[in-house]
């Protein structure tokens, strides 16, 4: 027998001790969806995935020749400054004052970002801390809470889809909650539900941020995609807003950038400057050939971004008109990339994820479980508006076949 000095160093079992903020994650619910797309794409079945919002349309071919002559010159391989660069932070200001009428300093008050979601994950570390509260919206957009969390700080989660039903909660939640929250979260055009607000929303959101001493951040993401007329508003516009908190905004969505990775945060100038305080030492900032076809991209392409939200109101016609026909009952959302979908009875009981698992396996249809966005979210499915009008119709005619093959000829 060994003893146990003897035990070579190799046999000796070692669990990796990640941190406990690690710990607080949930498993990962989209798992078993991906897992079976993938197998099928593997097995060289066609998939129409309607799973994530990635934009599958290029960006304005403007944008793309600037970042080609950005790349030529070896000043932009260097390391770029971390808040982005001064030309860009122009640009963001401009396009508030152009859109919304808001006057932001570039200097102090708009900041660079690698996609608006590090911008948001990292404000949430910069505000947040144990024992700190953040209300988020319901059904949750996964980063809104797990920023919070993997900040250390407390998530109190209220639905969003009744806008002044939110209202009421935040400020019965800053009643009686003590400490009071530190922080809330708005996303308007909301992801998934699509919920969208007017301004006065804002108003009362600002009222009662100086009332109950909360600071707020509003994830903007869906600014450029907007349907039959309606302007999504920006919550910056609102007298006071800047006071009390910033807004984060994307070129992933309205200029099909995803890729790039670039977004804005906007606003309250010592939120922007905590956010630039926790940038400083993580990142480098980024790419500055992306940055300077990022400024080409907000100067010179503003009607791509209305051509590129004409294109999902038509995919929206054609996916909602198309599963109404066939007996779901869902509605058209105002603004984004997404149709939030109650999943039609009888299939209700079976749950969003075994639900979505059916229609990818039987139909080839690939969609997010509703309840991938919290228990607020059973009972819906959201589908991203990503593929041509001609897929979509084809998504639509192998649901109805999967659901009702005797009814599929209705499909259109
Ligand atoms: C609500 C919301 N916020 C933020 C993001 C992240 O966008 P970005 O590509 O700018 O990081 C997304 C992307 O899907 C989103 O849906």
């Amino acid at each position: 027998m060994r003893n146990e000095a003897e035990v070579p160093m190799s046999d000796t079992p070692f669990t990796i001790p990640v941190a406990d903020r690690l710990k607080r994650l949930p498993p990962y619910l989209f798992g078993r969806i991906n897992k079976l797309k993938y197998q099928k794409r593997v097995a060289g079945i066609d998939v129409i995935d309607l799973g994530m919002g990635n934009p599958t349309d290029a960006p304005d071919p403007m944008i793309t020749e600037k970042m080609i002559e950005a790349l030529a010159d070896p000043k932009n391989h260097r390391y770029s400054v971390a808040n982005g660069i001064a030309n860009l932070r122009k640009e963001i200001a401009a396009r508030y004052m152009r859109r919304y009428g808001v006057h932001l300093n570039p200097d102090d008050e708009a900041i660079a970002c690698l996609g608006s979601k590090e911008g948001f994950s990292h404000m949430c570390l910069a505000l947040m801390g144990p024992g700190d509260t953040a209300i988020v919206p319901a059904p949750t957009f996964p980063i809104h809470t797990y920023s919070v969390m993997l900040a250390s700080g407390n998530v109190i989660q209220l639905d969003v889809r009744e806008p002044e039903k939110f209202l009421e909660n935040v400020a019965y939640t800053c009643e009686h909650l003590f400490p009071k929250p530190k922080l809330v979260i708005v996303n308007f055009p909301h992801n998934p539900s699509g919920t969208c607000i007017e301004q006065d929303f804002y108003v009362e959101l600002v009222r009662l941020a100086k009332k109950y001493k909360f600071m707020v951040i509003s994830d903007f993401a869906y600014a450029d995609i907007a349907f039959d007329g309606y302007k999504s508003p920006s919550f910056l516009a609102t007298p006071g807003a800047l006071d009390v908190g910033v807004e984060l905004t994307t070129m992933s969505k309205g200029f099909s950038m995803a890729g790039w990775r670039i977004g804005f945060c906007c606003g309250n100038r010592e939120m922007v400057r905590a956010l630039a305080t926790i940038k400083g030492y993580y990142d480098y900032g980024i790419f500055q050939a992306i940055q300077i076809a990022a400024i080409v991209a907000m100067r010179h392409c503003e009607e791509a971004v209305d051509s590129i939200a004409k294109e999902y109101e038509g995919r929206r016609d054609v996916l909602v008109e198309g599963l109404n026909r066939n007996g779901w009952d869902v509605i058209k959302p105002r603004a984004g990339m997404f149709v939030w979908a109650k999943i039609p009875e009888p299939w209700a009981q079976m749950g969003s994820i075994d639900f979505s698992m059916k229609l990818l396996d039987e139909a080839g249809v690939a969609v997010s479980p509703g309840r991938g966005f919290g228990d607020e979210g059973e009972g819906f499915l959201r589908l991203a508006l990503v593929e041509n009008p001609q897929r979509l119709r084809q998504a639509v005619r192998a649901i109805a076949r999967c659901l009702r093959p005797e009814a599929a000829a209705a499909a259109g």
